[in-house]
């Protein structure tokens, strides 16, 4: 089963998604790349007619790995597989975090595991059941969707989520994600900037955005 990672493998060191990604990422959801570059072609519409494309695009843009986290001590293994950690009275502004997991060749990793918990809306960690604890994975695209609440505060720490990501076979990256405009993101020790995720708000709900960059180096 492939929810059977003991989480004691070594994190490796892995990095977010920036330019050469979000390239990818545009194609992969069909927005049109003309648009996204302001109307700045790729350089691959400017090759021969029969010259081959690059099968796989080289991360040349200097991204990291996305960086590791410590765990901290409320993870619990054998999460269910559910993508939606709302329950019947879950209470808490509703969050949805979407993205995708990518390799370090910049391509998309399709059944990626991703092992989500987090405090609930007053801050506390479900350590007896599985509350606000889920395990999912990426689709053939790579991307994955987690729907949520925006975690509570609890002492010492800022607003955040803990995360597990591996692919098939690799492994295990262990992080945290952050929320931007968090008081506390100045005071927290673990903070880390690159863990930021990008957060809209869409009526009463927010909408986070974050993507993975797992492997070896
Ligand atoms: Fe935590």
């Amino acid at each position: 089963m492939a929810d059977e990672y003991d989480g004691t493998t070594e994190p490796t060191a892995t990095g977010r998604g920036v330019s050469r990604k979000t390239l990818l990422k545009a194609a992969l959801v069909a927005v049109p790349l003309p648009a996204l570059l302001g109307g700045v072609a790729l350089a691959r519409d400017h090759r021969p007619a029969d010259a081959p494309l690059t099968p796989t695009p080289a991360c040349d843009d200097g991204d990291d790995p996305t960086p590791p986290q410590t765990e901290g001590p409320y993870f619990k293994p054998h999460s269910p597989q559910r993508a939606s950690l709302l329950e019947p009275g879950t209470r808490g502004t509703r969050l949805t975090v979407s993205g995708f997991v990518f390799g370090l060749t910049c391509r998309p990793v399709a059944h990626a595991l991703l092992d989500f918990w987090q405090a609930d809306d007053a801050g506390a960690y479900d350590n007896r059941g599985f509350r606000m604890r889920g395990h999912q994975y990426t689709d053939a695209n790579g991307a994955f969707t987690l729907t949520t609440i925006v975690p509570g505060l609890y002492p010492g720490r800022t607003r955040h989520l803990h995360v597990k990501v591996q692919e098939p076979g690799g492994p295990v990256l262990t992080t945290q994600l952050y929320f931007p405009g968090e008081p506390r993101n100045n005071t927290d020790p673990l903070f880390n900037p690159a863990l930021l995720m990008q957060v809209r708000q869409a009526g009463p709900a927010k909408q986070g955005t974050f993507d993975f960059v797992v492997g070896r180096r």
